[in-house]
Order: structure tokens, then sequence, then C-alpha cells
């Protein structure tokens, strides 16, 4: 194989070198063409651009691969748990006890949020979107805690270590915060909980009486947020590495990543699922009138929770999801009409050509929220779930913007196709 690809036009030819990494996906290395050539790639979306290289995920879209740091996402939702896959994601290795040990002391030390940082809270209405409250509350981690958000990578990797987990931390209970205010509810402390106890602990416990999950919730729990923990160059990743590349702190440089994460298309589809999913049920509709009308291609009526822009196979957290309601729904003695809804919807998907033809999958989307229902998560709280999920991928991708001693600032070109060049038009001599 040629380590070099060779781009013809106007009777020039250059040559680029083509990198490869280390599970063989290969790229032209194009840094140099503007510069040789003055053109430039267009490509809307970046879907054939790799705009790092990176050793935290391998995601194979073609046969629903997607392992972390080497390790299979299959393996890691049967033996590991969220905590462990966090260190994993974030380190490049699976703990050994004493660092484990370690890095949960420091989640657990790290739980609460200050009285000063809590007055936040009460700038919000009651019913301001959880999404809306969450973006501006991790933004202000470096206001609160600007010693770990100095805008100098050499002084913010010194403290990473701490800042890390304490994020990691924060933004569980953040979250259990914004439920709790949006119900009017008081808050609840952390106590010395491991990590998914302790979220249900502050989201459903009152100050009288501790709430006690049965194990199979907190594996439910623990399982949710593992599948979420990095997704490779995902819209909400890029967008941290996008805002780590001007020299940005982790804690601003995540927010960002939460904004990104609101969209639809990106965090908001696990909510837009049950949202379909409910109106299907309510309509007494089996899902084909939907369906049809997710034919239409119209971005409005896209099948949500279906199709992604890297898999063209299923994603294998659809799968471990989808096996795992069932397993939740069964322990807890419960049905849910929604997921006899989804389940139909897959196969009917599953086996029709405009679905099959567009290689359009169920995603980690199209049964998360079947399972967050039946943890008495509400459905406008499921994309402030996915940031919990996400917050360790957020982090080790803004490591490794700041560890790179040789790293640019992200600054993709255009094709301009506006006006041309015009001279200035006085007011009175305009029409
Ligand atoms: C996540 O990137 C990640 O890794 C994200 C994520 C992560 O962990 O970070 O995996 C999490 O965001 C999962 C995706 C959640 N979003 C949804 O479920 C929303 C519904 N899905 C789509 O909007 C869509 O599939 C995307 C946005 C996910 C992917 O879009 P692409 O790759 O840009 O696909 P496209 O828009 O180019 O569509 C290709 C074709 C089009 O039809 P034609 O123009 O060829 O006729 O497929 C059609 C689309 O209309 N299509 C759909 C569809 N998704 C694509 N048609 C109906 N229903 C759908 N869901």
């Amino acid at each position: 194989m040629s380590n070099t690809a060779l781009i013809k036009f106007d009777e020039k030819e250059i040559s680029c070198p083509v990198i490869v990494g280390t599970e063989g996906e290969k790229a032209i290395d194009a840094r140099n063409l503007r510069k040789d050539t003055g053109y430039i790639f267009y490509d809307q979306g970046y879907g054939n651009t790799g705009s790092c290289e990176s050793a935290i995920t391998y995601l194979d879209g073609d046969n629903g691969v997607l392992r972390h740091r080497g390790y299979p996402i299959e393996q890691l939702a049967l033996y590991s748990d969220y905590v462990e896959t966090a260190y994993l994601v974030i380190y490049g290795e699976l703990p050994n006890l004493k660092q484990r040990n370690k890095f949960s002391e420091l989640l657990a030390e790290n739980a609460a949020i200050g009285t000063q940082m809590q007055r936040i809270f009460d700038g919000f209405p009651e019913s301001a979107p959880p999404m809306g409250m969450l973006t501006s509350i991790v933004s202000s981690l470096a206001a609160y805690y600007p010693q770990y958000a100095t805008n100098n990578f050499e002084q913010d990797l010194k403290t990473f270590d701490l800042a890390a987990p304490m994020t990691i931390s924060r933004i569980r209970t953040i979250v259990a915060m914004i439920y709790r205010y949006r119900h009017g509810l008081p808050f609840i402390h952390p106590r010395d909980l491991p990590f998914c106890d302790n979220f249900l602990h502050m989201m459903f416990s009152d100050p009288y009486v501790a709430y006690t999950p049965i194990p199979e919730v907190t594996r439910a729990l623990n399982l949710l947020l593992l599948l979420h923990a990095d997704h490779e160059q995902n819209c909400s990743t890029s967008t941290v590495r996008m805002v780590a590349s001007s020299g940005a702190n982790m804690f601003t440089s995540i927010s960002a990543g939460v904004c990104a994460l609101s969209g639809p298309l990106h965090g908001g589809a696990n909510s837009a699922v049950m949202h379909m999913l409910q109106s299907i049920h309510d309509e007494g509709d089996d899902g084909t009138r939907f369906i049809a009308a997710a034919k239409s291609g119209t971005k409005g009526n896209r099948l949500m929770g279906f199709g992604h822009a890297v898999y063209r196979n299923y994603d294998p957290r659809a799968r471990i999801i989808g096996k795992a309601c069932d397993e939740l729904l069964n322990r807890l003695g419960k049905s849910d009409p929604l997921l006899d809804i989804a389940k139909h919807l897959e196969q009917a998907a599953l086996h029709d050509d405009y679905f099959l033809t567009r290689k359009l999958y169920p995603n980690v989307d199209f049964y998360s929220g079947i399972i967050m229902r039946a943890l008495g998560i509400p459905t406008d709280m499921f994309t402030v779930m996915f940031a919990i999920g996400r917050s360790p991928g957020w982090i080790a991708n803004w490591k490794e913007v700041a560890s790179n001693t040789k790293g640019r600032i992200y600054r993709p070109r255009q094709i301009y196709v506006g006006a041309t060049k015009r001279d200035y038009t006085p007011l009175d001599q305009r029409r």
C-alpha cells in the first residue's frame, strides 16, 4: 500500500503523505494542501475529515465496533462499571485497586456544590429547561474554581488529576440539583455512597427518608452512563476540542460540549425518541403511519433514535441497552407500552428498504429513554443524563488537546459564496 496519495488538478500533481492509524484507518495528510496548491477540501459536516489523531475511542461504523482504549464496549458493559470506564477513558488504562479507590474517593469528596455556587439556581425559573440550566451552571465552574481553570495548559494539567473527577462528580450533582429545583424539592446533600447510588440518593431521597435503590436499578444506571462515556469525534466532543484548541480551560471547553449536546440530532434525541413513542401510543398507532412519515426524509419527521453519522450498522450500544430494558422491567415487575412500540418500530424499519438501503439502524438513543423512565427519571432530564455519561470522554479529549505541544488552534476554512467586491452606496442613493 502506498504511503502517499497523488492529487492531480490543473495539469499539476501533488503527493500528500498517507497517515495510517493503529486500526488501519487511512487519511490523506492535507496539512500542506492550501500552502502548496491554493486549494482546500470541501467536506460539509466533516464526515470525511479527520480533525485530530486520538487514542481514546475507536469506532468501526461499518461493522458496529466500539472500543475504549482497545477494550470492546461489550466487555466493558459486562464486566466494568461507569467509574472504572471513566478512569479508563481518561487515563488510558484500567485502574488497579489503589487507583480505583483514589479515583472513587475524589469523586465522593468533590460531590457537593458550594453554598455560593448553589445561589446560581435561584436565578432560574423553576420551569427552566434542564439543559438551559446545565449549560450555564457547568460554565460557571470556571468562575467558582478558577484555580483549575487558568487557561494555561501547563498549569491546568498540573491540577488535572483533581479537576477531572471533580468535573464528573459536580456535573452529576448539578443534574440531581436541577431535578430537585425544578420540582420545588429541597436539595439533598451527597453522602459517602458509590457514584450512581449517590446520584439516585440526591435525586430521590427526602430529607427524612433516604431512597435506597435495589441493586438492579443502580446497575442499570451504571450501564447507561458507561455506554455514554465517550464516542470518538461526535458533535459535542469535537466542540470540546475546538474550544480547547484556543487554550481554554477544561470547564469552559466542556460547557461548550454541553451546549452542542442539546440539539435534537445529538444528545436531544433520547427525549425526542420518547416524545415520538408517546405520540404514537396516544394516537393508537402501531408506528406504521409514523414510519411512512419518516420515509419522507424531512428532518422534522425523522425516526428519532435511528440512523447515525458513523454507524452504517447496529450501534452496539443500542443492542446492549435494548437487552437491559427487558431485564430491568422484568426485575421491577413493570411493563412499558412504549417499549413494545419501540420494538415494533425497530422490526418494521429493519424490514423496510428505505431504512435498509440508507443503512439506518437503532442508535444509542433509541432505547435509553425506556431505561431512564423505568428509573423514574423524567423525559426532560434525559439529555442532562447523557451529559453525565459523556463527561469522561469530554475530559479525556480536552486532555489530549492540552497535552499536545504541537497542537494548533482549530480554524477550518470555507468557500465564500457571498457578494463579490462592490463599493459603498450613500444612504440617499439607495433605492
Ligand atoms: C447521537 O456522532 C455520534 O457519535 C453521536 C452519538 C454519540 O454517542 O455521541 O452516537 C449520539 O447523537 C446519536 C444520534 C442521535 N440522533 C438521532 O437519533 C436523530 C435521528 N437521526 C438522524 O437525524 C440522522 O441519522 C443523524 C443526524 C444521526 C445522522 O445524520 P447523517 O449521517 O448526516 O445522515 P443524513 O442526514 O445525511 O441522512 C442520510 C439519509 C437521508 O435520506 P436521503 O437524503 O439520502 O434520501 O438518511 C435519511 C436522510 O433523510 N435519514 C433518516 C434518518 N436519518 C437519516 N430518515 C429517517 N429517519 C432518520 N432517523
